[in-house]
C-alpha cells in the first residue's frame, strides 16, 4: 500500500493538464457491450477504477485493450471489442471493488438478454441503493429478482416505457446512465423523467449516438429515447474531468499559487467558479482560438478567503465530488461556514480527519461546520475514500510541515496521477510504500 508524505507550505506555480473523465469513462466503456464492432475510446484516464471496470467487460466476454493514439506523443486509446457474447455474469468480486460496475447491467439485459450481476453494497459515503435503476429496467420488461447478493435479470426484448427517475435525493446519474443504455436498444420510445443532468451522462448520451442511437434531450431532466436495432463502430474522446480540473483550482487557492488548467470545459465548471469568487478566489476563463476553441483556467493570487456556505446539489449544483474538497478549503477562511451534502449526507468522514491538523471542524447532520482561520499543522491522516483523500492532500499543501496520508490506494482510483501533477507544480509531496511506520511519522510535538 502506498502512502503520501507532504510537506505543506509551497504555492503552486505552473502548467497543468486536467485528465479525462472518470465517471463519463465508466459507463462509456459499460455501453460498449451494446455495440457490434469495434469501440475506440479516446481520454480515458489511466486509473485503478477503469482497470477493474476492465477486468468486469474482460469477464463479460469483451476484449479490452489500450494502444497508443495515432499523432499523439502521450495519449493513448481504449479498444474494446465483443469476444463472447455468452457471458453474463459480473461477480461480487469485482463489483464490491467498484460501484460503477452496476453500469453493465443495463446494457447486458439490452444486447444479451441475460444478466447476473452483484449487487455493489454499501460504501463509504453513505448508503447507495439501486432500487431506481431495478424499477427502471423492470417498467422495460426485464423480469428481475435478487439472490445471494446478486441481481439477476433476463429479457427477450426490451420494450420501450415512461420512467420517472426521481429519488429521495433527486436523480440518480448511473441509474440514468444504465436506463438510457438500455432504453438505446429497446423497442418503441422511453422517456426517461427527472433524468441526471450531469456533463458525464451527456457524454454518454454523444458516445451513444455517435453509435447510432436516437436520443433527444441530454442535459435535460427529460430524455426521450427511441429504440435502435443495433450500434455501429464508433471513435470518441472522452469529456475533461470537471471534478479533477475543480480540485487542482482548489489546490492552487489553497497554496495562494498561481496556475493554469488545460483540457478544461469552463461550462461544466460554474457553481465551482460562483462558489471560488463568493471566496475570493482569483479565477479567469481563457478562451483562445476557435476551430477549436482551446479553454483554460487561470487561478492566480486572490485576496484572504471568505467563509462562503454551499450545498452539494445534483448538477448544475455544486457536485458533491467537491463538497470534501470546499471543507478543506474552508478551513483556510477567517470565519464560520457550513458545507452541507444534500446528494450523500454521510459523506463526512474527512472532518474527524481535518480536525487532527487542527483545524475546527466539525459535522451536524447533512453539514460540515468550519470555524476556518486556525493555523493546520502536518499530522498523520488516514484516506477514507476517494474524495475525501483529495481533501486531506489540500488541507495537508496548506499545512506546515509534515503530514503523512495513508490508504491512498483510494485517490488512485479516481485521480490520474494527482501527486505527479502537483509536485510538477511545485508540491512538496512524495509517494512512498507504507513499509515502515518508523521512517513516515511527522515529528511528534513537545509535551
Ligand atoms: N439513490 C437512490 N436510489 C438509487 C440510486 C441512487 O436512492 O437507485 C440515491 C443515492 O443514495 C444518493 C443519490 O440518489 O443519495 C444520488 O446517487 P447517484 O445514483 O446519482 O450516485 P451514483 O450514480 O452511484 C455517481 C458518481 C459519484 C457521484 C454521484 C453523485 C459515478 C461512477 N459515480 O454515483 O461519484 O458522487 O453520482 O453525483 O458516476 C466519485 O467519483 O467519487 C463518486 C462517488
Amino acid at each position: 500500500m502506498d502512502l503520501f508524505i507532504v510537506r505543506g507550505g509551497s504555492p503552486l506555480r505552473g502548467r497543468v493538464s486536467v485528465s479525462g473523465s472518470k465517471n463519463a469513462s465508466l459507463p462509456i466503456m459499460a455501453a460498449s457491450i451494446m455495440v457490434d464492432g469495434e469501440v475506440t475510446l479516446e481520454g480515458v484516464p489511466h486509473l485503478a477504477d477503469v482497470t477493474t471496470l476492465s477486468q468486469v467487460l474482460q469477464t463479460l466476454g469483451m476484449k479490452v485493450s489500450r494502444r497508443p493514439s495515432p499523432g499523439t506523443d502521450s495519449q493513448s486509446a481504449v479498444e474494446i471489442l465483443i469476444d463472447d457474447e455468452t457471458r453474463c455474469v459480473a461477480s461480487y468480486e469485482l463489483v464490491r471493488r467498484m460501484r460503477a460496475s452496476i453500469c453493465v447491467l443495463g446494457p447486458l439485459l439490452a444486447k444479451r438478454g441475460r444478466a447476473v450481476v452483484s449487487l455493489p453494497g454499501g460504501c463509504n459515503i453513505g448508503d447507495r441503493p439501486i432500487d431506481l435503476h431495478l424499477r427502471g429496467l423492470a417498467a422495460l420488461g426485464a423480469e428481475l429478482r435478487l439472490e445471494r447478493g446478486y441481481v439477476i435479470g433476463v429479457a427477450k426484448r426490451l420494450r420501450g416505457a415512461d420512467i420517472d427517475l426521481a429519488g429521495p435525493r433527486g436523480s440518480t446519474v448511473t441509474g440514468t446512465a444504465n436506463l438510457l443504455m438500455a432504453a438505446t436498444l429497446a423497442k418503441g420510445r422511453t422517456v426517461l423523467r427527472h433524468a441526471s443532468c450531469e456533463p458525464e451522462v451527456v457524454d454518454l448520451a454523444r458516445f451513444l449516438c455517435a453509435a447510432g442511437a436516437k436520443i433527444d434531450g441530454a442535459g435535460t431532466a427529460t430524455l426521450e429515447i427511441t429504440g435502435v436495432e443495433g450500434l455501429e463502430p464508433v471513435r470518441h474522446h472522452i469529456i475533461s474531468d470537471r471534478i479533477e480540473a475543480a480540485t487542482l483550482m482548489m489546490a492552487a487557492v489553497i497554496t495562494g499559487g498561481d496556475v493554469l488548467l488545460d483540457n478544461v470545459i469552463t461550462e461544466h465548471l460554474g457553481s465551482v467558479f460562483e462558489a471560488l469568487q463568493a471566496a475570493g478566489a482569483n479565477t479567469e476563463r481563457i478562451t483562445e482560438g476557435s476551430d477549436p476553441p482551446r479553454q483554460e483556467i487561470r487561478i492566480g493570487p486572490g485576496s484572504p478567503l471568505r467563509p462562503f456556505d454551499v450545498a452539494a446539489n445534483p448538477y448544475p449544483g455544486f457536485p458533491t465530488d467537491l463538497q470534501a474538497q470546499w471543507t478543506a478549503l474552508m478551513t483556510r477562511a477567517v470565519g464560520r461556514c457550513r458545507v452541507r451534502d444534500d446528494v450523500f449526507p454521510d459523506r463526512f468522514l474527512h472532518v474527524p480527519e481535518l480536525a487532527r491538523l487542527g483545524a475546527n471542524v466539525s459535522r451536524s447532520g447533512s453539514c460540515a461546520v468550519i470555524h476556518g482561520g486556525l493555523p493546520l499543522r502536518g499530522a498523520n491522516l488516514m484516506a477514507s475514500d476517494l474524495r475525501a483523500s483529495a481533501a486531506l492532500v489540500l488541507a495537508a499543501l496548506a499545512a506546515e510541515g509534515e503530514s503523512v496520508i495513508r490508504r491512498i490506494y483510494h485517490l488512485d482510483r479516481g485521480y490520474e496521477r494527482l501527486d505527479a501533477k502537483l509536485a510538477a507544480l511545485g508540491a512538496d509531496l512524495e509517494r512512498r510504500t507504507d513499509d515502515s511506520e518508523i521512517t513516515v511519522l511527522p515529528p511528534l510535538p513537545a509535551a
